[in-house]
């Protein structure tokens, strides 16, 4: 007979087999309390008395901006800290071309954080406020330990909108390996099952075919072009606005999650 009790606890804890079972069944869990929950049983859903609807927002399990990783089938998604400057800053440096032409530009005056460390901190410390304050959760994406890029769930809106919009990132050493479409389902479980929003929005460059990839695997709605919507490497570019709703993630949330992160 094997060891009862505490040493047996002690023992499942560090099996990782053991672990990996109670990570399923913790979300077949939730993903049974997501279809099984109504609209109008949801804390901060839209049919709400407008007293409940403006209620503070749902943070997530453990305390305001307490966010620890999210984990996938083979990456992690967690908060930068300060101790990931180093990594953070070789990647950022190596991936200069490839990733400029699709960010906006740094505003004049603004000290840069690839090459401030001071300013990198600031960032962090900016991020860990928006955990708390409930109105962006950023988070690095790492592969085998090691940084490889960036997610940010931004502009969370309470109130009748319940929405936000993502943005990603990979390293191209990593590019073309499903790693943002893996992590895209896993910001879809946090956002619909922790944070209870009603809907998540990515927005690209028509040009931009590979994001485009990300969407089109992940089979996401197409909504429309907005004209001259973001400022993107010093110019007005239209986007493709592409949308998840809680509906949606309830009917398919199972499915994207078997064929991305189980
Ligand atoms: C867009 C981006 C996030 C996609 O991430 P990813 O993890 O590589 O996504 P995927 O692995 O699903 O690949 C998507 C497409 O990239 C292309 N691709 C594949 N391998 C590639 C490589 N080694 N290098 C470059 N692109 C590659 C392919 O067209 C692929 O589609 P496919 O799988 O049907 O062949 C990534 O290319 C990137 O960071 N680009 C620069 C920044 C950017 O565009 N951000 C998004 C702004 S909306």
């Amino acid at each position: 007979m094997g060891p009862r009790g505490p040493a047996r606890r002690a023992r499942r804890r560090h099996d990782p087999s053991h672990a990996a079972r109670h990570l399923r069944h913790r979300d077949r869990r939730r993903a049974r309390r997501v279809r099984g929950a109504r609209l109008a049983d949801r804390p901060d859903g839209p049919h709400r008395t407008p007293a409940q609807r403006h209620a503070p927002a749902r943070r997530p399990r453990g305390g305001a901006g307490s966010v620890s990783a999210l984990i996938g089938r083979r990456i992690v998604l967690r908060p930068l800290v300060i101790g990931d400057f180093e990594q953070w800053r070789e990647v950022r440096r190596r991936n200069h071309d490839w990733l400029t032409k699709w960010e906006p530009q740094r505003l004049p005056g603004h000290p840069d954080a690839v090459e401030d460390r001071d300013a990198f901190a600031i960032r962090c410390s900016a991020r860990q406020r928006e955990r708390q304050l409930g109105t962006a959760y950023g988070f690095g994406i790492f592969v085998d330990g090691d940084f490889a890029g960036e997610i940010n769930i931004s502009s969370v809106q309470r109130g009748p909108f319940q929405s936000a919009y993502v943005g990603y990132w990979i390293d191209e050493r990593h590019a073309g390996q499903g790693y943002v479409p893996e992590a895209v389902v896993l910001i879809c479980r946090f956002a619909f099952e922790e944070l209870r929003l009603h809907r998540i929005q990515i927005s690209i460059i028509p040009r931009n075919d590979k994001s485009r990839r990300v969407v089109e695997k992940l089979d996401l709605r197409f909504e429309g072009i907005a004209e001259r919507y973001l400022e993107i490497n010093g110019a007005w570019e239209d986007h493709m606005r592409f949308a998840i709703t809680a509906e949606e993630w309830a009917t398919r949330g199972d499915q994207l999650s078997r064929d991305w992160l189980d």
